[in-house]
């Protein structure tokens, strides 16, 4: 069965995804929408698409377009997301799936209303290192994991324009990147029982730095992110009997280390492209086989990781002016 992607946001993220797309067999890239139909012909021509819409609602629209990947700032995703899905159509929807609780409540309502496949794109839940890290930590390779300790950072330079510093678009280091390290102690540990955390605002309320413990009844998490410096970007899960090293940049792994006493034993795991692939593949399942949401980045899954998001906002005061 071959399945047709639509792709809405012409920007940075989306080229990459649609690189990707065009390495997995069975899935073609039908139809681009930017708001500008200039900017729309040059990425469908560019990406070899066969229609290139100069508005979000007319891809929605055709009737030849079976999911849509939505690669727009946050703070659009849930206004998009459902006129996607009130359209018949399934979503993969960058990450974060939406702003807060509520709106990814509405957005699972509205996949379910619809009968549509739904999945936030939180493309390392299928990155071939962190899916063996994790098959190897449940069948017991490291003992009990009490320690996990991941970061991410990136410097960004000031820009009052960029969808990171606007708190109009939901920006910040949280969304954007702190999930990711959040993501990474769910997936090993699931919900914490207490979460600590502190962040440095900027004078707009947008976060630039924020530190986490989460808490555990038998372990603990540290971890980091921020847009004003670089970090090593390494993933540790640290066990009673050993370790594993995700190597930098973890959250695209090529690769992780296995430690044990201080022996040191490398695995390299190439991803196929940028490492987007993985997840098509995941949502070309999932739709020929008719399965409205994954199962390995579940509906649930995006909402505990919106939960977390929400505690760390109130314990920091991190407020969106559209909210
Ligand atoms: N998975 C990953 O590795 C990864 C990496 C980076 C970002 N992301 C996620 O992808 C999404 C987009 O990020 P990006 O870095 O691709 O951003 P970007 O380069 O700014 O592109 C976002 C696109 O959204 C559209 N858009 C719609 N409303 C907009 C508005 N009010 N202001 C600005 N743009 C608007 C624009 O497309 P048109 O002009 O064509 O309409 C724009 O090009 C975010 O959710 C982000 O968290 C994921």
């Amino acid at each position: 069965m071959e399945i047709r992607w639509g792709i809405i946001g012409c920007g940075n993220i989306a080229s990459k995804f649609a690189n990707d797309l065009a390495l997995v067999e069975g899935n073609t890239l039908y139809a681009v929408a930017s708001r500008s139909q200039d900017k729309a012909a040059l990425f469908g021509e560019k990406h070899r698409a066969k229609k290139a819409y100069g508005n979000y609602e007319a891809i929605c629209k055709d009737d030849k377009v079976d999911i849509i990947y939505l690669a727009t700032p946050h703070s659009s995703h849930m206004e998009y997301g459902l006129m996607v899905m009130n359209n018949g159509k399934h979503l993969l929807c960058e990450k974060p799936l939406a702003v807060n609780t509520a709106q990814v409540n509405e957005l699972i309502y509205t996949a379910k209303k619809n009968q549509v496949f739904l999945m936030e794109a939180l493309w390392s839940r299928f990155n071939p290192s962190i899916i063996e890290v994790l098959d190897r930590i449940n069948i017991g390779d490291i003992g009990d994991v009490k320690y996990i300790n991941a970061d991410f950072y990136f410097k960004k330079e000031f820009d009052p324009n960029h969808r990171l510093f606007n708190p109009n678009l939901a920006g910040g280091s949280l969304l954007d990147i702190g999930l990711y390290p959040l993501f990474l102690s769910y997936i090993v540990l699931g919900m914490p029982k207490e979460i600590i955390s502190k962040s440095r605002l900027q004078s707009n309320g947008v976060d630039l730095q924020t530190s986490v413990i989460l808490e555990y009844e038998n372990a603990q998490s540290i971890l980091s992110f921020g847009l004003e410096t670089q970090s090593n970007m390494l993933g540790c899960i640290h066990g009673t009997l050993g370790s594993f090293e995700l190597h930098d940049r973890w959250h695209e792994a090529q690769g992780y280390t296995e430690i044990n006493e201080r022996v040191r034993v490398n695995h390299s795991k190439p991803t196929r492209g940028y490492g987007y692939t993985y997840e098509i593949m995941e949502c070309a399942k999932a739709i020929s086989t008719e399965k409205l949401l994954s199962d390995k980045w579940s509906h649930q899954d995006s909402l505990n990781l919106i939960k977390m998001c929400d505690i760390i906002r109130s314990q920091n005061d991190i407020k969106y002016p559209f909210e």
